[in-house]
């Protein structure tokens, strides 16, 4: 036997799941509040921050402490793990396939759930092209590299097409229509309507099958709105959050995090590559992988994979073709 068979399930032990309500110190209203502000179960409660929690329910930091420590006792969450609990959790991570077996590989399967995963290049670079096809892919049933679930996508840019979502999803065998209706895109206006989606996202998950949210582009409002050396730390602070608000949707749902971002000079940089992923370090920390994508010779795309905790750094050519991404 098993050692995970000790263990209930929980559908044996609960007649119906803990509610906001049912934890020590929250009341209606406090319950409403934390409703409100995206908070709709224990398990979100307890992989928040304290802070986020006070601010969410109007309430004290220490009192917010608790009542996540309490959602924590309820989900089975934090603490310590064994090494087989996350091998265990790791077997749970799905991969959507990009449809380049080349880039796949170099993503160790496709790109993981529970994880962000930063593309960032030059414009035409093909990070548009990624999100769109993934959105399509992710559709597909697990044995042809999908997850058989929708996508959120958060647009900055106005650059999402349903046109050519349609075209990439009719070339893998699915119908555009449906196709389409899986596929849930809100154009996001400044930066703070940007962050304003994540608990719109939460909301929408909740009713649908979302496995991927794409985030297009990461930084563009945040560049443009948080001007010179003096905005710098309060804008590394915002994204900062907006990360972690991400890769809990990713937790949450099992679902992958796909962010694109730009590249801009860095005036700072004599020597080497002049060119680097707005954001720097926060962005670049808080990404599970991040992959440089450049142009090579039409169709061609070289996709170098630069940060990841288990993968050897390493490259991929593939091409944008008209049916999508591929080898
Ligand atoms: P920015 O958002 O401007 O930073 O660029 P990006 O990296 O998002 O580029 P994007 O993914 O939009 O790539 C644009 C490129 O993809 C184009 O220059 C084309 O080479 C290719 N592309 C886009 N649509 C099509 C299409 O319908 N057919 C084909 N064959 N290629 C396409
Ligand atoms: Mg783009």
């Amino acid at each position: 036997m098993s050692p995970k068979a000790q263990k209930p399930a929980p559908a044996e032990t609960e007649e119906a799941p803990p509610e906001l309500e049912d934890l020590p110190g929250v009341g209606q209203a406090t319950a409403d509040k934390l409703r409100e502000s995206g908070y709709a179960d224990l398990m979100e409660l307890a992989v928040a921050s304290p802070d986020d929690v006070a601010t969410a329910a109007d309430i004290g930091e220490g009192a917010a402490q608790k009542i996540i420590q309490e959602a924590r006792k309820r989900v089975q969450v934090g603490g310590f793990e064994s090494g087989s609990a996350i091998l265990e959790r790791r077997r749970k991570l799905g991969r959507i396939s990009t449809l380049s077996k080349a880039l796949d590989e170099l993503l160790g399967g496709g790109v993981e759930t529970q994880a962000i995963t930063e593309v960032y290049g030059q414009f035409g670079s093909g990070k548009t092209q990624l999100g769109l096809q993934l959105s399509a892919s992710v559709q597909l049933p697990p044995d042809q590299g999908g997850l058989a679930g929708e996508a959120v996508w958060i647009d900055t840019e106005n650059t999402f097409r349903a046109e050519r979502l349609a075209e990439i999803a009719k070339a893998l065998g699915l119908d555009p229509t449906q196709a389409l209706e899986r596929v849930h895109v809100a154009r996001a206006f400044n930066s703070n309507h940007q962050e304003l989606l994540v608990p719109k996202a939460f909301e929408l998950a909740r009713e649908r099958p979302v496995r991927l949210l794409v985030v297009d582009s990461l930084t563009a409002h945040f560049r443009a709105e948080f001007l010179g050396r003096g905005a710098l730390a309060e804008r590394q602070q915002r994204l900062n959050r907006h990360m972690h608000e991400l890769l809990r949707f990713g937790d949450v749902f099992n679902a992958a995090i796909l962010c694109t971002n730009q590249v801009s000079a860095r005036p700072d940089v004599l020597f080497g590559d002049p060119t680097g992923p707005i954001g720097g370090n926060i962005v670049g920390h808080t990404a599970t992988y991040r992959i440089y994508l450049r142009k090579s010779k039409p169709p061609r795309r070289i996709a170098r994979l630069v940060d990841s905790p288990n993968l050897p750094e390493g490259e991929a050519v593939f091409s944008v073709t008209g049916e999508g991404i591929r080898d």
